[in-house]
């Protein structure tokens, strides 16, 4: 299987350099996502939690979980070595609590985990990189290695299924950019360029992001019966459950 474009994407220096800074710039919600993330999950603060996190990139959500679980261990997975690079830079105070893994999401062994190990499978902003098969194969992978009543929580990107409505999300999110964006950015000097640059980035990070009523569908297909939108704001969202929770009781 060869190395999607939306790995290759990032595991240019160029974009991996700047990659915070960008995402605080055209995703300021990744902050609050994170926090819908460690609010929904049910977990003592002190407890030894066992955590995934899909498409860990340079370790912004797996950093948020280690803090707030102090006792937690997670497998850090993400398909670009220079991510991971910086996630273990950034990580390196609780590098003894980590698992970094380098690994493509549409090939990932079953003994990657034990089955039933973990308590929680999350991601941020990775997922949409697949197909709607491709999600669906790896939400359903993921599940056997959650606990009867652990958690699957996503958080990522959405679309509108009204054409009108995507096109107001779309100027919203443009002038939302050129509001933040740094005095003499070239990329963002107006709608114009703003627009050119994030539709070249879509199309080299190779984002299909669905309406959410489809991936909410594909997570109940993949075995995650519960699946529920847990929080939305224009393209943004955190979806997920618990996992077999019949079976904890
Ligand atoms: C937008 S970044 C999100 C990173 C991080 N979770 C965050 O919130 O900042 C998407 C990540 O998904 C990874 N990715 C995309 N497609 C992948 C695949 N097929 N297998 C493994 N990783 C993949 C990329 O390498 C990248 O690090």
């Amino acid at each position: 299987m060869s190395v999607p474009d939306s790995v290759c994407a990032y595991d240019a220096p160029e974009s991996v350099s700047a990659y915070d800074r960008d995402m605080d710039l055209m995703h300021p919600l990744r902050h609050k996502m994170a926090a819908v993330i460690l609010e929904v999950l049910p977990f003592p603060r002190e407890a030894p939690v066992g955590f995934l996190d899909l498409g860990a990139g340079t370790g912004f959500l797996t950093d948020r979980v280690l803090q707030a679980w102090p006792n937690a261990t997670i497998i850090a997975i993400d398909g670009a070595a220079a991510m991971v690079e910086l996630a273990r830079a950034r990580l390196a105070d609780s590098a003894s609590r980590v698992r970094f893994v380098v690994a493509d999401f549409r090939a990932l062994p079953a003994g990657l985990c034990a089955p039933g190990s973990l308590d929680a499978v999350v991601s941020a902003y990775a997922l949409h990189h697949l197909t709607g098969g491709e999600k669906r194969d790896l939400i359903a992978r993921a599940l056997t290695w959650l606990r009867p009543g652990g958690w699957f929580l996503n958080a990522d990107l959405t679309r509108a299924m009204d054409p009108a409505v995507e096109q107001r999300i779309q100027q919203l999110r443009v002038s939302g950019i050129l509001q933040r964006k740094p005095a003499g950015d070239p990329r963002f000097l107006d709608d114009i360029t703003t627009r050119a640059f994030l539709d070249e980035l879509e199309l080299r990070d190779q984002d299909r992001p669905l309406p959410l009523s489809e991936d909410i569908a594909l997570a109940r297909e993949a075995g995650l019966v519960s699946a529920e939108v847990l929080w939305k704001e224009y393209r943004e969202a955190v979806c997920g459950g618990p996992f077999n929770t019949h079976a904890s009781h």
